[in-house]
């Protein structure tokens, strides 16, 4: 410990904690532009400069660590006069002109101008233009209001461990560049977005959003990511009713801040129809009913057909409240056992995995077979190559060229598992992470490692964790079926080959966010709300239960995926009660 003294404030710290991170935990703020508390301290901008007893020159409070007696000073004349000027040289280097800005009312630097009483500029301004890189579809670097404070860099190389952006040329000509100074969109830049995120001016920001509405005019919605089994935090940011941005959210657990393209982009570009009513096939052509209608439908069919004829599949798109209804009202009230899962689910090693997503910091080899976190779960990609970029080894155990193979240090054939379990049993640490395309080999395998080895399922769907624990898995027979009900939600499926075993005659219910090759199959179509319209919680890969929250209101007459099963409860005199709490606590017994 060490006892300092700030504005003449003494403070208790923990020796070697920065300056700057002992002011924050006293509430003393000191202004700062390149620091981001994800990231690495560089002190590139200099405005966190403070006065230090005993130092010839002011010193960046976020690289400065706290020895013993230390005297410092935060906004003392010599300082603010030094701030101000440093702050009228970033503003008078390249173009801050704030209200023509995206980012003006929620831009770092033009609150620190604000702060600080710059009001015009004390120098000539903006004389050479810099360019402007519009080539990635999801978002767009303007030079012109770069201030080179490096948190894009470092974030693409500390955090998602991508490596694209660097630095090139010196002084004023600085600019932020991809690969060897290509084209964003030509570069090797997963658009995962985290740069754009943590910029603090506007010089990465979102297209789609863009010029939508100042922060301030914003609510933030905190959620669960629905696009894959890591469960990432979210927020929802929305204005009017209208989704603009999803933003990763620094307080979760899974994935601190961090998202990838498909949770921050892609269901913002989402094309597909909405199903956006009840729809019964009559003559031949899928027509609007109402859901009374829809509901009496089933009912009556479920009437007409043995236990043993009907089906259901569920999507792992689907809340954990949903699949407690699946089982609830078709298991054990209807009696049917034919249930499955749309997707398949990774085989089970151990009773339970017992590795968190977080064991793989510490991991000294990582052992990866039957998955490609890069393209299925791409947030625990990023975890693994930063492991990498600390010194872990990475044995991938594939037969497929999966994404993490340029990152191995070890490749091998399932048939040579043997050799990867040879080199990871002389680790101290070591995280075997394995995927729905594990051989039944390899699984044996595996099991040749000791106490030591933390296992991690990479499952292929969202939430099969939970749709395992309530026993809807792999192994449906779809010969045996006259009645299905298929829980689709968001999933994309390949209708053709859904229902290609499915004999002829069978009514088909679907429950779906969208019109698709298969709902066009359908004898009934039920409208579902999407991730951000409904409500209920999603279990991850790891075990943990978080909670999909509503951000806007549900198009048309959707219904969140356990409404639609709750409201089909009712009909058949099933009284379930469903509740977020109950399902949770049926999950958490199921799950320990
Ligand atoms: S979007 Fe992600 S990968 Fe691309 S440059 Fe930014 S941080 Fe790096
Ligand atoms: S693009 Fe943004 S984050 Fe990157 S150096 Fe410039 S201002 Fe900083
Ligand atoms: S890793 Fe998965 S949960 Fe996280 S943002 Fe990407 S799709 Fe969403
Ligand atoms: S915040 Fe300390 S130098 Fe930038």
């Amino acid at each position: 410990m060490a006892t300092i003294t700030i504005n003449g404030r003494k403070i208790t710290t923990q020796a070697g904690i920065t300056i700057l991170q002992a002011a924050r935990q006293e509430g003393i703020s000191i202004p700062t532009l390149c620091d981001h508390p994800a990231l690495s301290a560089v002190g590139a901008c200099r405005m966190c400069i403070v006065a230090i007893e005993g130092q010839r020159n002011l010193q960046t409070a976020c690289t400065f660590p706290v020895t013993e007696g230390m005297q410092i000073q935060t906004e003392s004349p010599e300082v603010v006069k030094a701030r101000k000027f440093i702050l009228n040289l970033t503003f008078s280097e390249r173009n801050h002109f704030c209200p023509y800005c995206e980012m003006s009312g929620s831009c770092e630097l033009q609150e620190l101008g604000y702060r600080y009483g710059i009001d015009h500029w004390a120098f000539s301004t903006y004389t050479k233009s810099f360019p402007l890189d519009a080539t990635n579809k999801y978002y767009l670097m303007d030079h012109n209001r770069c201030v080179l404070c490096e948190r894009c860099f470092r974030a693409c190389g500390e955090l998602v461990a991508n490596h694209t952006l660097g630095l090139k040329q010196r002084g004023s000509q600085s600019m932020i560049h991809a690969d060897a100074a290509i084209p964003l969109g030509e570069s090797s830049c997963i658009s995962c977005g985290t740069c754009t995120q943590v910029c603090p001016t506007g010089a990465l920001f979102y297209k789609r959003s863009a010029y939508m509405g100042r922060d301030s005019l914003t609510e933030k919605i905190k959620s669960t990511c629905g696009q894959c089994s890591i469960g990432c935090g979210i927020e929802i940011v929305i204005r009017g009713g209208n989704v603009l941005q999803i933003k990763g959210d620094w307080d979760a657990p899974v994935n601190k801040g961090l998202l990838c393209k498909m949770g921050r982009f892609e269901p913002l570009y989402d094309e597909r129809k909405r199903v956006t009513e009840p729809l019964l096939r009559q003559e031949g052509k899928l027509e609007p009913v109402s859901w009374n209608q829809a509901l009496e439908t089933i009912v009556k069919k479920i009437g007409g057909t043995p236990a043993k004829e009907i089906g259901v599949l569920a999507s792992s798109f689907s809340t954990n409240e949903a699949l407690y209804l699946i089982n609830k009202l078709f298991r054990d009230e209807l009696k049917v056992s034919n249930i499955g899962l749309l997707n398949s689910a990774a085989p089970q090693i151990h009773k339970k995995p017992q590795g968190l997503l977080a064991d793989i910091a510490q991991s000294d080899i990582i052992l990866v077979i039957g998955a490609d976190p890069v393209a299925d779960q791409p947030v625990a990609s990023f975890l693994i190559k930063r492991a990498v970029d600390k010194g872990a080894r990475l044995i991938v155990v594939d037969d497929r060229e999966t994404g993490l193979a340029p990152f191995a240090y070890l490749r091998v054939k399932t048939g040579d598992i043997d050799k990867a379990i040879e080199i990871t049993k002389e680790a101290l640490n070591p995280v075997v992470l394995y995927g729905s395309e594990m051989t039944e080999n390899s699984a044996k395998a595996i099991k040749k490692l000791d106490d030591k080895v933390k296992f991690i399922a990479l499952e292929s769907g969202v939430n099969t964790r939970a749709s395992k624990a309530f026993g809807i898995n792999n192994g449906f027979k779809p010969s045996a079926v006259r009645l299905l009900y298929i829980a689709q939600g968001e999933q994309n499926c390949d209708g053709k080959d859904l229902l290609k075993d499915i004999p002829q005659g069978t009514f088909i219910v679907i429950q779906s966010g969208y019109l698709s090759e298969l709902t066009e199959k359908a004898d009934l179509v039920l409208p579902a709300a999407i991730w951000s319209e409904r409500t209920g919680s999603l279990t991850n890969m790891e075990g943990r239960t978080q909670l999909v929250n509503s951000a806007v209101k549900p198009e048309g007459q959707t219904k969140s995926d356990w409404e639609i099963l709750q409201m089909l409860a009712d009909k058949l005199d099933r009284k379930i009660a469903v509740s977020t709490d109950e399902v949770s606590a049926s999950l958490a017994k199921l799950l320990n």
